[in-house]
This record gives structure tokens, sequence and C-alpha cells, in this order.
């Protein structure tokens, strides 16, 4: 309890967090209200009620229709506010936000509209609070190349002009038979402007799609990265090249990456010399935020200090600030 309590003190970074995936039920159905959007759901229970995933698309197609009462800049601001304010009760002291531009602009929601209001609210609590924090736009990946080249296209004023905090790209969505390699172009044109490169890979597709994000994609970090545990050779690989995991212990036990916690890959891939960090993933679905899913993989797995002292510290190792600040945090 006391180490528990420890670690909920600790100073950490959050690294993998979609910034929709922070929609509370009671957020989306105010938002649906005063935005005159039509929810599929007749109240909070029931939606709530439907959070019962058996896999990742199953939670995709619910988080999709969430995301859909977004529509104004103020509607980004608020949303990220509060999970900046409810980051900062776990001790969040710098966090890199993923958000899915073709969600939104395929709805008519211009880009500008989205980052101004994500931008906005991190510039606000970075000022009041102190909380340091970056943007990644992540492609989906369900969705051809040509797409994402466009929504890379359609983004660049942004790149400009928040390019500050908007510092990479990454790849989400839908992964079984969605290899990272069909995205060799538009991650090629995003290095070549001296982006960071980050993709979910091996979360439900296996070893080879972390292999490919690795050589093909050449990103920084892996989202998920959890099923390398099945590849020895990779697993080594991780380790010696210190590449980042970002682990998201709850969304993996609610969309069925692994039946039971205690099963989970962490602490081998821990073990094993892996630079793993914690994070929560889309908080509001799947039933916690960060400081949750440390009680959940320490608990289930047996963490010692060790462990969870390596678990904080590589989250402020692997996150994109620069060398001063990463000294000051560590
Ligand atoms: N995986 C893939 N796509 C996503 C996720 C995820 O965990 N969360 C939001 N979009
Ligand atoms: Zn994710």
């Amino acid at each position: 309890q006391a180490l528990l309590n420890k670690i909920l003190k600790a100073p950490k970074a959050e690294l993998h967090m979609h910034i929709e995936g922070s929609l509370e039920p009671e957020q989306i159905f105010a938002f649906a209200r005063r935005n005159k959007v039509k929810l599929a759901y007749d109240s909070v229970e029931a939606l709530r009620a439907a959070y019962a995933f058996t896999d990742l698309q199953s939670f995709l197609d619910i988080y999709y229709a969430g995301a859909s009462v977004l529509l104004k800049a103020d509607d980004f601001y608020e949303m990220t506010r509060a999970y900046l304010d409810r980051a900062r009760a776990d001790n969040v002291i710098h966090t890199e936000l993923f958000f899915d531009p073709q969600t939104h602009t395929e709805r008519g929601v211009p880009v500008q509209a989205v980052v101004e209001g994500i931008e906005a609210a991190m510039a606000d609590v970075e000022r009041e609070h102190g909380l340091t924090s970056k943007l990644i736009l992540c492609f989906l990946r369900h969705l051809p190349e040509q797409a994402a080249l466009a929504a890379f296209k359609d983004a660049l004023p942004m790149f400009e002009r928040y390019g500050d905090r908007l510092v990479g790209i990454g790849l989400d969505s839908s992964e079984r038979n969605h290899p990272p390699s069909s995205f060799a172009r538009v991650f090629g044109k995003a290095r070549d402007r001296g982006l960071r490169l980050v993709a979910h890979a091996g979360e439900e597709g296996p070893p080879a799609y972390i292999h490919e994000a690795l050589d093909i994609l050449r990103v920084e970090r892996i989202d998920h990265g959890v099923r390398s545990i099945e590849d020895p050779a990779l697993v080594k690989r991780l380790a010696d090249a210190r590449i980042a995991l970002t682990v998201c212990p709850l969304s993996n036990l609610k969309l069925m990456v692994f039946d039971d916690m205690k099963n989970h890959s962490l602490k081998t891939l821990l073990d094993a010399g892996v630079a793993v960090t914690v994070n929560s993933d889309d908080p509001a679905y799947f039933g916690g935020y960060v400081n949750d899913n440390y009680v959940a993989v320490a608990e289930a797995l047996e963490l010692g200090e060790q462990d969870l002292y390596a678990l904080a510290r590589n989250s402020l190792e692997a996150s994109f600030v620069d060398a001063p600040q990463r000294r000051a945090m560590i």
C-alpha cells in the first residue's frame, strides 16, 4: 500500500493517450445536446452499457460514434482541458496526446478548429499549472494511404503554426490487415520535415508489424508493442536499441489482447530490458486513467519498487521533450 502510494505520487509522463478517448459519456451527451448531434443511445447509462468490447474493432465503432459530437474549437478545448486537469491528479507532469484529424474532417470539421482548440487548452494548462504537453497527429490505417497523404497535406499549415507543440505523426485504428508498410510514403514525407514518428503496432497485429514500423516507417517508439513477446529476437532488438513501448494495460484487458492481467507481457518485457511505459490509451472507455493502469499491473504482476520506478522513469526518458527539460524532469 505504501508502495502504491509512492507510485501514484511519482512524477510521470503519459505518452499514449488519444484525446478523443478521454470523452466521458456525460461529456458526450452534453456536447451532443449543445451541438444538436443525434446519438444512437438514449442515455448516459445506455452508452456506458455499450462499453463491453470483444476486440479492437468493437471499441473503435463506439469510439468514432462518441467523437461525432465534437464540432467546434471550443469542444476540443473543453475536452482537452478536462483531460489535462484529470492527468494532474495522477501527477502527470508531461503528456503527448494523439488526435485523429480524419475522424473530424470527414464530418466537415476543419483541422484548424481541432488543433486550435486542443492547443489552446494545452497552452493554458502549461501556463497555469506547469503540466507540459505535445501533440501527435495520427493517421487512420483502415483508410488508404492516399487519404493519409491528403490529411497530411491539409494539416501542413498546422505543423507550421504550432510546430513547438505539434511535433509528430502516428498511426492508429484497425490494425489487422493494415500493415505499417502501407504508410511508407506519408511517414517518409513527415521524416523529411523532421517530425517525430510513432506507430501503433503489435497490439492485435503480429510482431512482423513492429519490425515494419521500425524498418520501413523508422518510428522512434512503438505504441502497444505487447505482442513483441512472441518474437525473442525482436525483444532483444527493442531492448538493445532502447525503443520505448507505450503499453496500455487496461486497454489490453478490455480489448481482450490478454485474457487476464496476470498474463500480460509487461513484466517479462521489462525484465528483458525493454523500455516499457504505462499509459491509459482511451481512459473514458477502458475504465481507468494512468494511475489506475499502474495499480492494475502492480497488483496483477506483483511489481516491486524497482519495476514501478523504472516504468515512471522510462516514461520521462522516452518523451519528446528537449534535453534540458528532460534532465530537469528526471
Ligand atoms: N488502437 C488503435 N486505434 C486506436 C486505439 C488503439 O488502442 N485507441 C484509439 N484509436
Ligand atoms: Zn492507442
